[in-house]
């Protein structure tokens, strides 16, 4: 296993749109476990592809109090959206900062697991929310990205000056 780099915003390779996953080889199974202990060591609870610049439709998500419910959706599709519901989401790709985004509440998704068989789920509360981020994700968009171009430029700011800080 193999801890992955993290991409962090303003990086442009967070743009960039993620491929479906055609074959569920050795190297899909590896990358998965790779992102997962990636995530579990950046005490994230969830983690897209996208973020390690591997730019193919696979997420990982873990939700539970114990860290032992991992979750795989692969070429994960919402079908179903209904409702409207804000949270304070903060993003491993944007360390320290946590900012307001609306979501829809409730979802329907369509994934793939790690072995390529399909599942499909109903998701509310910080579940839809999570999935909703990470597909984002997957298409090119970072959070951040919601708020006002004046609350951007500042978060861009602050992260370009840590970065050189900390390089
Ligand atoms: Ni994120």
């Amino acid at each position: 296993m193999a801890l992955l780099n993290i991409l962090q915003y303003p990086d442009e390779r967070l743009h960039t749109i993620a491929q479906s996953v055609t074959e569920f080889d050795d190297h899909i199974k590896t990358l998965v476990r790779d992102m997962a202990e990636t995530m579990y060591e950046a005490r994230g609870i969830g983690l897209a592809a996208t973020q390690v610049n591997v730019h193919q439709r696979i997420v990982v998500m873990d939700l539970s109090e114990e860290r032992n419910q991992l979750q795989v959706f692969i070429n994960p599709v919402i079908t179903f959206k209904e409702g409207d519901v804000t949270y304070e989401e903060g993003c491993l790709s944007v360390p320290g900062i946590y900012e307001t985004v609306h979501r829809a509440e409730r979802i329907h998704v369509q994934a793939l697991n790690e072995h390529g068989e399909p599942f499909e789920l109903d998701a509310d509360g910080l579940l839809a929310i999570c999935i909703q981020h990470e597909l984002d994700h997957l298409a090119g968009k970072v959070f951040v990205e919601y708020l006002s171009p004046l609350k951007q430029n500042r978060i861009k700011t602050k992260l370009k000056k840590r970065i050189r800080e900390n390089p």
